[in-house]
């Protein structure tokens, strides 16, 4: 794929790169997206499986259910895609990811400034204090896990209605202003506040790219879009724009 001069350009003369992640970038490693063909939400409702009133209902079918997509994700690897945003933030003064995702891939790619929106499903807390609580069991038939303060142990994941994590929204939202370049990668663009931060970024200024397999929401705003699989797209972007920087 060849890329327009002026998108190589910018990230060449950048010096802060933040980028906004959602379920296609862990697609070809496997990892189910929500919306669009085999995607979750086609087969499943997300009121029924994440929500507070699903849980309140029925603990232990929305625990069982996070139990399976846990072992579905926790042997996954990352993809070409991960790994250039990870050789990316090595080489950048400033670089940081927002993510939507909640398969840890980032991090298991060696991305160190990572902001998880939507939590992430390696890691459990307690319903009602809060605690971060390793090690429970949420199979099938086990009893539901208790903390000592004697609430029911959830995934650490944020769940339809809930809040995002302030910290974390904040500091998106002003890595997403203080960007040269933004880049959206995989993110259907629709579940807000997330889906903010890309024209939070334009607003700022930033020069923003998107890598989709279609166009989205945010394609008429963005300065440019290439559709494509972020495991092919993002290392050959990342390839031309390292021919420049070593030229
Ligand atoms: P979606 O499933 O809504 O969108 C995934 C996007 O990735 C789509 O636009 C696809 O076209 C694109 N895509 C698929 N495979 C790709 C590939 N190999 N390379 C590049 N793009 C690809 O996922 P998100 O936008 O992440 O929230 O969804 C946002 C939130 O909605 C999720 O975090 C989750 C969900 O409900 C919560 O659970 C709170």
């Amino acid at each position: 794929m060849d890329f327009p001069k002026n998108v190589i350009e910018q990230l060449a003369a950048a010096k802060r790169v933040a980028v906004l992640t959602g379920a296609g970038i862990s697609a070809e490693s496997g990892v189910a997206t929500f919306r669009g063909k085999d995607g979750i939400w086609n087969k499943l409702k997300p009121e029924e499986l994440a929500s507070m009133d699903a849980f309140l209902k029925n603990p232990s079918m929305v625990l069982e259910w996070y139990d399976y997509r846990r072992k579905l994700i926790i042997d996954v690897k990352p993809n070409n895609a991960h790994t250039t945003l990870a050789e990316m933030e090595a080489r950048y003064p400033y670089f940081a990811i927002s993510t939507q995702n909640i398969d840890g891939l980032h991090r298991k790619a060696g991305s160190q400034n990572v902001f998880e929106l939507h939590g992430n499903i390696l890691r459990n807390r307690c319903n009602e204090c809060g605690a971060i609580i390793d090690d429970v069991e949420f199979a099938k038939g086990s009893p539901l896990p208790r903390c000592t303060c004697n609430g029911i142990v959830r995934p650490d994941v944020v769940w339809f209605g809930e809040m995002l994590p302030v910290e974390i929204l904040e500091t998106s939202y002003e890595k997403a202003a203080q960007a040269d370049v933004y880049l959206s990668v995989g993110t259907s663009a629709v579940v807000y506040p997330a889906a903010q931060l890309p024209m939070a970024a334009k607003q700022n200024g930033a020069f923003v790219i998107e890598i989709n397999l279609e166009p989205t929401p945010l394609s008429p705003y963005v300065d440019a879009s290439f559709f494509g699989k972020a495991g092919d797209v993002l290392p050959q972007l990342w390839r031309q724009v390292k021919e420049r920087l070593d030229a």
